[in-house]
């Protein structure tokens, strides 16, 4: 049967976009399409391919890795090939996976070893007598660049294995990759010197990677895991995996924390899941999950077939990033009155929910990243982080888009916007006279870390602005029963319950009711300073702005938002009505910084731990006293070391400064 010039043109057109692509992404370092949407490219023309055998060709992109290298780096051709894993998606795959497995090596059930799959790129490490001598790219799997002087610059790579009973050739192979928070530092950066921002980590560390420049690369916050081994001589090799591995540690080679051995498909499925579960608070991406046959010897006789080997899979994530179309650009008003495009989009599912709205950060990020009115755009939504716009696909951008342009006027209350030099984001200047600023303020009023006026929702607050009963927070607490009773979707009940809320916000704290004021800059944290450290406010409402800045950790720039703030007579009107309505909290004892148990002591914190975040340890340190700082020098007094440390482990080791794990620490936390 001959097949249709229909599929045969088919066949020839992915041919020639997935190969457009694999140059965008593996020789430019630029992809324009999520991984997801070249994954179906890839499937689609596998899926035709299978169908129809007699089309397939040796250059067909079915039938190799990738693509070919620059010409600026040495050519490296790998002794062994660096292959691709096949993909699951689904927990069916895995378990035929499973069972192809058992059925060719004849056995009941599979010992795994399970990993990360890290969200960066391979590279090898090529180590002679225990000397680094060559770092390479996977480049297409066959021949790769020599990047040695780059790899060299990555911290977590020996430049020379420790202990002595290494093979005498060893070749590893692992992941370079850039953590998350090093990549929000590095875009920062790159803001600030107004050069190119980075996609994501992934796309970072490639490009961070292949600079024909090391000292480029050497000032980039790269990193190293190792997960396999492509030669060795000389030497003796462990039996399994996991054992491999931690050899590997033991010659100074870095892996991850997260690698587990598990037993069956039962307990390949649940480390998938309490990956899954831990994603979030790693600080690199990962796509999904690894398994790989434990045994060596059980690797060996299962093989490989063309590209990848029998004996691993990948378990994918749902993918983060997906392609849609960017139908209109609307602008948002914030509390502080700051004006923020939001692109409104035609629906995507992409991280396990469907999203309609992104944001679009600010004006300058639309032109940086040229995102048109009209464009296909990438939409990334990791974790419970809001969803953004990465960026527009440019091949695929049809004729009459349209740039957005910032509107001079407040689109909610007609007052100037003006945009101050070196401020990204452009303002309204209406102030509390805008009704969008006066509900995010009267909304932020309320919140459960503020006054916690429980049950007064946001959609409330936004009826009692639009119909004009409220105009500024202590308002609120002149509200009866019957008014609020005559509002949308409210009951007599529900009622009572908002005006008891009220009743029982008035017993408040002062580090709560600063912080509900919603001054600029006065977070949480710093409304916690500021009232312990002056203990009751008219001190800090006289305070001056040379006063404010004797507190712990207020700049000149959150003191004069402060001074500034308390100045405003609007402000001071509000602040008496509030009373005058019977809000209070007692005042602090005043108690010197020097006589809190962590005075005078500064403390680094490096990797993820496991009972808080950073922030929240960070929190917990300053409420005793402590100072923390984010790097390591002589002056540190504790290096907190969780999970997967950074380079700040190793400089805490160097400089002889004490470290305390996760355990000792929350020890020092509670004896405090
Ligand atoms: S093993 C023959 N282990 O995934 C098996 N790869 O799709 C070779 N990757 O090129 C790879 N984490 O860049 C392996 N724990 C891990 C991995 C991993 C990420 C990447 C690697 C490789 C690609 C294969």
């Amino acid at each position: 049967m001959s097949v249709s010039t229909a599929i045969k043109q088919r066949v020839t057109k992915l041919r020639e976009e997935i190969n457009h692509h694999n140059y965008l992404y593996y020789v430019q370092d630029a992809p324009e399409i999520p991984d997801s949407e070249y994954d179906r490219l890839l499937r689609e023309l596998q899926q035709l391919e299978q169908q129809h055998p007699e089309l397939i060709v040796p250059e067909s992109p079915t039938q190799r890795v990738g693509a070919t290298p620059l010409s600026e780096f040495a050519e490296v051709r790998h002794r062994v090939p660096m292959l691709s894993l096949n993909n699951a998606f689904e927990a069916q795959e895995v378990e035929d996976f499973d069972r192809r497995a058992r059925d060719r090596l004849a056995v009941k059930e599979i010992v795994y070893t399970a990993e990360p799959k890290l969200d960066g790129l391979a590279i090898s490490l090529l180590y002679e007598d225990g000397v680094l001598v060559r770092g390479a790219t996977r480049g297409d799997g066959a021949t790769g660049e020599d990047v040695t002087q780059n790899v060299r610059t990555i911290d977590s790579i020996p430049l020379k294995l420790v202990g002595r009973n290494f093979p005498r050739v060893l070749e590893v192979r692992g992941e370079v990759i850039m953590t998350k928070s090093g990549f929000e530092k590095l875009n920062q950066t790159q803001r600030d010197k107004d050069e190119k921002t980075f996609a994501n980590p992934r796309n970072a560390a490639a490009g961070s990677l292949r600079q024909l420049d090391s000292r480029i690369t050497a000032a980039r916050p790269l990193s190293f895991y190792a997960y396999a081994v492509g030669v060795a001589e000389d030497g003796e090799l462990a039996k399994t995996q996991f054992q491999l591995l931690a050899q590997l540690r033991q010659w100074g080679l870095r892996t991850n924390p997260e690698i587990k051995r598990v037993k069956g498909v039962r307990g390949c499925l649940d480390y998938y899941h309490a990956i899954a579960e831990k994603r979030n608070r790693l600080d690199y991406d990962i796509d999904g999950v690894v398994y790989k046959v434990d045994e060596l010897a059980q690797q060996a006789q299962l093989g490989f077939v063309s590209r990848a080997p029998r004996w691993a899979v990948a378990h994918k994530f749902a993918a983060q990033e997906e392609m849609t179309k960017l139908v209109a650009i609307e602008v948002q008003v914030g509390r502080t009155g700051a004006l923020t495009p939001v692109a409104r989009l035609e629906p995507v599912f992409v991280g396990g929910v469907t999203v309609t709205n992104a944001t679009l950060h600010n004006q300058d990020e639309i032109e940086r990243k040229d995102i048109r009115i009209g464009d296909t755009v990438i939409v990334r939504r990791a974790g419970d982080v809001i969803p953004e716009v990465v960026s527009a696909v440019v091949s695929r951008r049809p004729k009459g888009t349209k740039k957005f342009v910032m509107p001079d006027k407040c689109p909610v209350c007609g007052s100037e916007v003006i945009r101050l030099e070196n401020e990204a984001v452009a303002r309204c200047t209406g102030g509390l006279f805008c009704a969008a600023q006066r509900k995010q303020a009267i909304k932020h009023f309320a919140a459960r870390r503020a006054m916690d006026i429980e049950g007064l929702g946001d959609k409330l607050v936004e009826q009692l602005v639009d119909q004009d009963m409220i105009h500024d927070v202590a308002d609120l607490y002149k509200l009866s029963v019957a008014e609020l009773a005559e509002m949308e979707r409210m009951g007599e009940k529900s009622a009572q319950n908002i005006v008891d809320a009220l009743e029982k916000s008035k017993a408040t704290t002062l580090p709560r009711f600063l912080f509900a004021l919603g001054i600029r800059q006065v977070g949480e944290t710093t409304a916690r300073t500021l009232a312990q450290h002056f203990g009751n406010l008219d001190a800090i409402m006289h305070a001056s702005e040379a006063g404010l800045e004797a507190v712990q950790d207020v700049g000149p720039v959150v003191a004069e938002s402060i001074a500034h703030f308390f100045h405003e007579p609007h402000n001071r009107k509000v602040i008496q009505k509030l009373r005058h309505a019977g809000v209070h909290w007692p005042d602090i004892e005043v108690s010197p910084a020097q006589e809190l148990p962590l005075a005078g002591k500064t403390f680094v914190i490096t990797g993820t731990l496991e009972s808080m975040s950073r922030d929240e340890a960070k929190e917990k340190l300053e409420q005793l006293g402590g100072k923390v700082s984010g790097s390591v020098s002589k002056k540190t007094d504790y290096v907190i070391v969780g999970e997967s440390p950074g380079s700040k482990a190793a400089k805490a080791e160097a400089l002889g400064v004490a470290m305390l794990d996760e355990q000792a620490f929350l020890k020092l936390l509670g004896h405090s």
